[in-house]
C-alpha cells in the first residue's frame, strides 16, 4: 500500500513524504519539477518519484494501475498570489483543470480517500478574527478562486462518485523539517520568513515592509505562520480521519497566533545574529491587516497538537534549512 503525494518535491509536500517515511509508509510522488527539488526526494528509501503533470491523464491512469495507493495527499499547484493576478489562465489551468483530471483519474481507479492543500486566501479580507471554517470564503484573488472553485468540485465530487476529501486551508506555511532534511526553497521567493534571511546575510539589499500604518500594534501585518512538520502531521492524521469515518471535511491549520512583519525581523536577527536592513513602503493593495485561523477543528476531531507554534523555534529551524542551501 502507498500514498501519492502529488507535488512531494515541493516544500510542503516533501515534508509530508518525510512524515509518511518517518511513519513507514511507502509513497509515490509525482511531481513535474516546475518548483520541486529532485535532490530531497530522490534519496530517500520508500519513496517512488515520477517526473509529470498531474493532468497528463494517461500518465496518472499508468501512475494507478502499476501501484498499489490507497489515497491521495495533492499539493501540486501554482501558489504565488501577484502571479495569479497578471496570468489567471495559468492558475485555473493548474489549479482547476489539471486538478480534474486527476481527480477523473482517481475516481477511475476506485481511490476514496482524497486529503487537499486549500488556503487561507480563500476567505479573502475576512470580518472576523479568528477566522473559523464557517467565515464565509470571498477570495480577492484567482490563486484564493482557484483554490475554492478546488474545495466545490471536492463537493460535488463527493455526492456524485463517493470521492471522501479532508480539505486543509493552511494560513502561512513556515519552518523546516528539525533533523534539517527539507525546507523552503522558492524561486522566485514569495515568502517573508526565507526573504527576511536573504536580506539578514546580505543577499538582497533591504527587506521591504509594505505598509507600517495598519492598526495593529506595531503597524505592520500580521500573520498566522504554522510550522510546516506540523502540517505535514495534519495530513496523516487526515487520512486516519476518512479510513475511520468515511466522511468529508475540511479543517483550518493555523496556531492561532499573530506575528508582525516586524516581529519575524526581530526573530530573525535573534536567530541568526544578524541585522536585518529594512525600507519601508506603501501599502500593498489587497494586504489584509490580520489573518489568523483558529484551528479548534483540527485539533478537538483530528487531534492534531502543532509542536512548534513559538516563531522562534519556526525561523531556527528556517534559518538551519536556508544556510545549508546558501
Ligand atoms: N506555502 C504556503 O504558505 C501555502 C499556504 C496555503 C496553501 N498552500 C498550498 O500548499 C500546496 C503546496 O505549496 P508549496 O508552498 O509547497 O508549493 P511548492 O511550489 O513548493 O510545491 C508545489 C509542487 O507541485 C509541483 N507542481 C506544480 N504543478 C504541478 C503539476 N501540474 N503536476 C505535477 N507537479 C506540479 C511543483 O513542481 C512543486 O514541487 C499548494 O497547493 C499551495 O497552494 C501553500
Amino acid at each position: 500500500m502507498s500514498i501519492l503525494v502529488t507535488g512531494g518535491a515541493g516544500y510542503i509536500g516533501s515534508h509530508a513524504v518525510l512524515a509518511l517515511r518517518d511513519a513507514g509508509i511507502n509513497v509515490v510522488v509525482v511531481d513535474n519539477l516546475v518548483y520541486g527539488h529532485r535532490e530531497i526526494i530522490e534519496p530517500l528509501d520508500g519513496v517512488k518519484l515520477i517526473v509529470g503533470d498531474i493532468g497528463d491523464r494517461v500518465l496518472m491512469k499508468r501512475v494507478f494501475a502499476e501501484n498499489d495507493i490507497d489515497a491521495v495527499m495533492h499539493f501540486s499547484a501554482y501558489a504565488y498570489v501577484g502571479e495569479s493576478v497578471e496570468n489567471p489562465s495559468k492558475y485555473y489551468r493548474n489549479n482547476v483543470v489539471s486538478m480534474i483530471n486527476l481527480l477523473d483519474e482517481v475516481v477511475a481507479s476506485g481511490i476514496k480517500k482524497f486529503v487537499f492543500s486549500s488556503t487561507c486566501a480563500t476567505y479573502g479580507c475576512p470580518d472576523e478574527i479568528p477566522i473559523s471554517e464557517s467565515c464565509p470564503q470571498a477570495p480577492i484573488n484567482p490563486y484564493g478562486a482557484s483554490k475554492l472553485m478546488a474545495e466545490r468540485i471536492l463537493d460535488d465530487y463527493d455526492v456524485a462518485y463517493g470521492l471522501k476529501s479532508v480539505i486543509f486551508r493552511y494560513f502561512n506555511a513556515a519552518g523546516g523539517d528539525p533533523a534539517g532534511r527539507s525546507g523552503e526553497n522558492h524561486d522566485p521567493e514569495p515568502h517573508l520568513i526565507p526573504l527576511v534571511f536573504d536580506a539578514a546575510a546580505g543577499l538582497r539589499a533591504h527587506i521591504s515592509i509594505f505598509g507600517d500604518d495598519y492598526d495593529t500594534e506595531d503597524g505592520t501585518c500580521i500573520r498566522d505562520y504554522i510550522h510546516v512538520t506540523d502540517l505535514a502531521s495534519a495530513h496523516l492524521l487526515g487520512i486516519d480521519y476518512l479510513t475511520e469515518s468515511g466522511e468529508s471535511n475540511r479543517f483550518n491549520l493555523s496556531n492561532g497566533l499573530g506575528y508582525s512583519v516586524l516581529e519575524v525581523i526581530k526573530s530573525v536577527e535573534r536567530v541568526s545574529g544578524l541585522s536585518v536592513p529594512v525600507e519601508r513602503v506603501v501599502r500593498r493593495a489587497g494586504d489584509p491587516p490580520v489573518l489568523v485561523g483558529d484551528s479548534a477543528k483540527a485539533r478537538s476531531v483530528l487531534g492534531w497538537d502543532p509542536k512548534y507554534a513559538e516563531l522562534d523555534t519556526i525561523i531556527q529551524h528556517a534559518w538551519k534549512w536556508h544556510q545549508k542551501i546558501s
